[in-house]
């Protein structure tokens, strides 16, 4: 009864709403936003200057500027709120049809006119390494303002201290030149970034230097009480400060990403002061010594980067007790031990791991590889290649649930889509090819290359009817190809050389490329040619 007189009150709140949808577009076409003549002009001014070869600002000359492409204008009051110039083509970066979709030219100060503009994206456009003019601080209605990938050069203008309502700020300055590690934009001074104290949820200023800012570069973000998300990818930092100011106040902080900044530094302690954190990519730092136990303070982390630093040691257990996480690349360190007590802590939840990615490549991991590791069951992507890894591959791989039941993952690996993988490359597994491993329906992606994996290819290899890559090279396979391989239509890259494979190379399978079955004792069959020697070190395809 309770519930019911709650919801009443609310459903007639909503059926007004609906009534009211239901009127909007009448409502909406009668006092539809006229363009302030105004406004038309300084638009019209600011369009004169630009370059816009393929035509994106053709709509620019009808009487209404609200509808311009591009444009929006407050419904009530007509002023011109948001200008997107984004260049759509974003997916064709750094080919002809970016570059010809791209705005270039100069940006007019007419933009100053627009007094209630809040929105202004020139992100993906071409301006030809000109500086960011010193009137767009002056705009201060903006909230949103994005100038990334756009070719900006020089100094970012102390100017944007005025921008005090601005809450996302976008300079990432990659450029699609063909030099992709010349930093042009600069920021020496980051004073500016104090009038932006109290508003700025968001701040991208990768690719752009910071080489000026000397040793002080986190005392002036930290100011930011408002962040969440700091990203400093490729910044030329060269100094990571062990401890941070008292005035600091980055208690909000989610996103952090310091990646490809030369610290040569042990993790500092004031990392693990950020509570909030969900995201931090520390990846390519030059971070030294071992995995801090301090890392279990940040209970709401999913993603952790600290690959390719120079961290070495034991990998902590710890790191198993970070309930959320759900990406960990450790790749590339120089992280010791026994690979199991890691893998034991991780899982120690069993079935409760929320691990989707987990990247162990190129460390010196030894020991073998515990039942343990299939209690996580939602892992999607195994990289431990490149250790030291010794034993056979486990039973449980079978139970990495995910794979079994291609359980989809709506997210992406930050870049990189979700695909499912094992690779144990260039290790020095032994045994036999479980069997269970044909549970994992799902795997697109199997390399057990450079080890010493013996016995057969199993015979229902087809199983894994979603491989699109098995790479078995340089192992001590016996027995033939079995038939079925050829029975996955998705697998496109095979490689099974240098083992100790005999008979003939099933006729079905599509695979021509004699070098892929190299270093066997395969009698040739139908897709090589009569040349097909033997020994396959040498062969040729007619
Ligand atoms: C870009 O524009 C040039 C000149 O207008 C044209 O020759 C070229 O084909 C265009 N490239 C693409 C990829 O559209
Ligand atoms: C974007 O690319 C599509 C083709 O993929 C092309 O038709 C369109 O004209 C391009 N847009 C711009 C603004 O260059
Ligand atoms: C800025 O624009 C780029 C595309 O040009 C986009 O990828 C990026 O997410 C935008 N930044 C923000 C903060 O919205
Ligand atoms: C870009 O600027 C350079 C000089 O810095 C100039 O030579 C070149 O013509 C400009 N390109 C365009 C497309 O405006
Ligand atoms: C904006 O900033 C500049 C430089 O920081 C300053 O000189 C100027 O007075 C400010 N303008 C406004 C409108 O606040
Ligand atoms: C796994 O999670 C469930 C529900 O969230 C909980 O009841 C169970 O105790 C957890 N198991 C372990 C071993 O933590
Ligand atoms: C796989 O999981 C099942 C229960 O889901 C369990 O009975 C079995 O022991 C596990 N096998 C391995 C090898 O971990
Ligand atoms: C292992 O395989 C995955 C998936 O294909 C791949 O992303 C990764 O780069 C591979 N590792 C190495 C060291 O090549
Ligand atoms: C398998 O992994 C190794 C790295 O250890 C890599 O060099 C090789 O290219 C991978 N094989 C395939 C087919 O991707
Ligand atoms: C696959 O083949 C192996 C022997 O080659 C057998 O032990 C296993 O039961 C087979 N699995 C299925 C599901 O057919
Ligand atoms: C197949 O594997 C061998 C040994 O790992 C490697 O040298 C060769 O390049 C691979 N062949 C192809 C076509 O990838």
């Amino acid at each position: 009864m309770d519930l019911m007189l709650k919801l009443r009150p609310s459903f007639f709140f909503s059926f007004l709403i609906f009534i009211f949808l239901l009127q909007k577009p009448n409502l909406g076409s009668a006092s539809s936003p006229k363009c302030i003549s105004t406004e038309r002009q300084a638009l019209l001014t600011f369009k004169q200057s630009l370059t816009d070869p393929s035509g994106r600002l053709s709509s620019w000359s009808r009487p209404d500027c609200c509808k311009w492409r591009g444009v929006c204008c407050d419904r009530r009051t007509s002023y011109v709120i948001k200008i997107d110039l984004r260049n759509p083509n974003q997916t064709l970066r750094r080919n002809g049809e970016f570059r010809n979709g791209s705005l270039g030219g100069k940006i007019h100060p007419s933009l100053t006119r627009l007094k209630f503009l809040s929105y202004l994206d020139l992100s993906s456009n071409d301006f030809n390494f000109t500086e960011i003019p010193e009137f767009v601080g002056h705009i201060v209605s903006l909230r949103y303002l994005n100038l990334s990938f756009s070719s900006f050069s020089g100094e970012v203008p102390a100017s944007f201290g005025n921008l005090s309502k601005l809450e996302s700020l976008d300079l990432y300055a990659q450029t699609f030149s063909d030099d992709l590690f010349t930093m042009n934009l600069r920021a020496s001074k980051l004073g500016w970034l104090s009038g932006l104290s109290s508003s700025l949820t968001y701040l991208n200023m990768g690719f752009a230097s910071l080489s000026g800012a000397g040793e002080n570069w986190l005392q002036d973000f930290s100011r930011l009480s408002k962040l969440k998300e700091l990203h400093l990818f490729n910044c030329e930092l060269r100094s990571l400060p062990l401890s941070l100011p008292s005035s600091a106040n980055l208690k909000l902080l989610e996103v952090l990403d310091l990646s490809r900044n030369y610290f040569y530094s042990p993790t500092p302690n004031w990392l693990f002061d950020l509570t909030s954190l969900r995201k931090l990519f520390l990846q390519l730092v030059r971070l030294q010594g071992s995995i801090s136990p301090g890392f279990k303070k940040l209970k709401l982390l999913e993603t952790l980067d600290l690959s390719k630093n120079e961290l070495s040691g034991e990998i902590p257990a710890v790191l198993g007790d970070l309930p959320r996480l759900k990406y960990l690349d450790l790749s590339e360190n120089s992280f010791q031990g026994q690979i199991h007590r890691f893998l034991d802590a991780l899982s120690k939840n069993k079935g409760n791991s929320s691990l989707l990615s987990l990247s162990l490549m190129f460390d010196r991991l030894d020991g073998t590889l515990p039942e343990s590791l299939g209690a996580l069951r939602n892992l999607h992507i195994l990289d431990l290649s490149e250790n030291k890894l010794s034993g056979s591959v486990p039973k449980c791989m079978g139970n990495l649930t995910a794979i079994v039941q291609g359980k989809s993952v709506d997210e992406y690996y930050e870049y990189q889509e979700i695909r499912d993988s094992i690779n144990l490359s260039g290790n020095n597994i032994n045994g036999e090819m479980p069997v269970e491993i044909l549970d994992l329906t799902y795997l697109r992606i199997l390399n057990l290359s450079r080890n010493s994996v013996a016995g057969s290819i199993p015979g229902n290899i087809s199983k894994l009817g979603h491989l699109e890559t098995l790479d078995l090279s340089r192992n001590r396979f016996s027995g033939a190809i079995p038939q079925s391989l050829a029975a996955i239509s998705s697998l496109h890259t095979l490689n099974v050389s240098y083992n100790k494979l005999e008979g003939s190379i099933p006729k079905q399978l599509k695979f021509k490329d004699p070098s892929i079955y190299a270093g066997n004792e395969l009698l040739c069959g139908k897709p090589l040619s009569k040349k097909c020697a033997r020994k396959q070190q040498d062969v040729v395809v007619n």
